[in-house]
């Protein structure tokens, strides 16, 4: 689908850099910054938070443009699911779609029954309800979606944000998600040749908490806090923010906070950001970023504009761990090469496809040293489920500052070194969460035991 052409008329001489929006396009009312509902905790119990929601069909409107796809609760992104470090979660998921599906709990440290996928669970038939239940262990802000044809069920809008907060961090004024999502990859999970080709970046529409182009009004002198997730299926962000600071990455707060200017995004990953600049109106815009190379030719593409609010509120007191990277071993246990990619190929790990893989077995608890190595003609978000991985190298740099992810991007050439240590048993999927890849077989396993 094609249905925003302004991105191709780029105005050279503009000062920004930015598209230039023609005058029909500026002269519709830019809509309002929405966010999606806080589900409503059922359980008044302290220590429990209990929600339900329905995967249901659902009409997204894109700008002008009617969606047919579904949410949860009918919504893209769902209501937001909010928990403290210690509750225990639980979701009743009805499913009122004409699929199975399953939830699976992205980045969360869940027993392996939990985890949505079809090695664990049957997936929750049509009409079918099922509860997932299990004790949140670790701050930071992650995401729900199926493991059933996940490419075709998140592209169609199943997605929603979690939220874990923990006691010992600040709550700001205004604590938020804000979801990207790309609504014409042309990759709904067909499995059609063009799966192999990364969506062009120049072309991609993005919405923000499924609005196009809103604004973004700060409360006056509001500390704000922003979890920001990429909910699409193949499409890079390359976040210019200025006036940001990067308080987190996927699994929670990083060693040390940074001012950042440039955020990428892989499909998958999350990072939190305090927001601390106001007063003037200020466009976020991504650059165009391909997973056939990184940084790509073209314009910025506006996303939001954040306005008002002051620059007077105080940051945020957060207290950071001042950790810095975990040192290397200098082993590795686990080595992870990901090859493929040529037209009518799979996508492969260790010259692997899913389901025809080797799988390694590795003790509870015991300290892994995993190695990414890309060989491939494009980057890949990696993926481990259930686990959380510390960045020890990446193209033999150790990171500034401790960085705990669950999702990886490696780069074209580029080598990854993490430290992982198994807290579940079962066994457990590593996959690339470039979706159409997922869906090509570039997933391996690993039992913990
Ligand atoms: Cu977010 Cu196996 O996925
Ligand atoms: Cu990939």
């Amino acid at each position: 689908m094609m249905f925003w052409a302004w991105a191709c008329v780029a105005d050279e001489s503009s000062e920004r850099g930015l598209p230039e929006v023609p005058a029909a396009e500026e002269a519709r009312a830019r809509p309002e910054m929405p966010f999606p509902p806080d589900a409503v905790d059922l359980d008044p119990e302290p220590g429990r938070v209990a929600y339900a929601l329905g995967a249901q069909a659902a009409v997204h409107l894109v700008g002008d443009e009617e969606i047919v796809g579904y949410g949860y609760d009918g919504m893209a992104p769902g209501p937001t699911l909010r928990a403290t470090v210690g509750d225990v979660l639980t979701l009743d998921l009805y499913n009122t779609l004409e699929v199975a599906t399953t939830v699976h709990w992205h980045g969360m440290e869940v027993p392996a029954a939990m985890d949505g996928v079809e090695l664990v669970q049957t997936p929750i038939p049509a009409g079918g309800a099922f509860t997932y239940t299990f004790p949140v262990r670790h701050a930071g802000t992650f995401w729900m979606h199926p493991h059933v044809d996940t490419d075709r069920q998140v592209d169609l809008g199943l997605y929603g944000v979690v939220v874990v907060d923990s006691p010992d961090e600040p709550p700001a004024d205004d604590d938020v998600v804000l979801v990207f999502d790309a609504w014409d990859e042309a990759e709904s999970g067909d499995g059609a040749a063009d799966d192999h080709t990364p969506p062009d970046p120049r072309t991609v529409t993005w919405t923000v908490n499924g609005a196009l182009d809103p604004r973004w009004s700060l409360s006056a002198g509001a500390a704000v806090r922003a979890r920001l997730l990429n909910a699409s299926n193949t499409s890079y962000l390359a976040l210019r923010w200025p006036g940001v600071r990067r308080l987190g990455t996927d699994q929670g707060l990083w060693g040390a906070p940074g001012v950042v200017d440039d955020l990428v995004l892989a499909p998958g990953d999350r990072a939190e950001v305090e927001v601390l600049a106001g007063g003037g109106p200020l466009d976020v815009v991504t650059a165009p970023w391909s997973a056939a190379g990184g940084a790509a030719w073209g314009e910025p593409r506006r996303l939001f504009t954040v306005e008002g609010g002051l620059d007077t509120a105080p940051p945020l007191a957060m207290v950071f761990s001042g950790a810095g990277p975990p040192p290397d071993p200098g082993r590795t246990d686990l080595l992870y090469v990901f090859q493929g990619g040529a037209p009518d190929t799979d996508w492969l790990i260790n010259g692997e496809a899913w389901p025809e893989v080797t799988v390694p077995t590795v003790a509870l608890g015991a300290e892994l040293v995993v190695e990414l190595r890309n060989l491939s003609a494009t980057e890949h978000p990696f993926h481990v489920h259930g686990n959380r991985l510390a960045v020890v190298s990446v193209d033999g740099i150790a990171p500034d500052t401790l960085q705990v992810e669950d999702t990886v991007n490696v780069g074209i050439r580029s080598v990854v070194r993490l430290l992982m240590v198994p807290s579940e048993p079962g066994r457990w999927l590593a996959h690339c969460h470039l979706l159409s890849h997922e869906q090509g077989g570039m997933i391996a396993a690993i039992d913990v035991e």
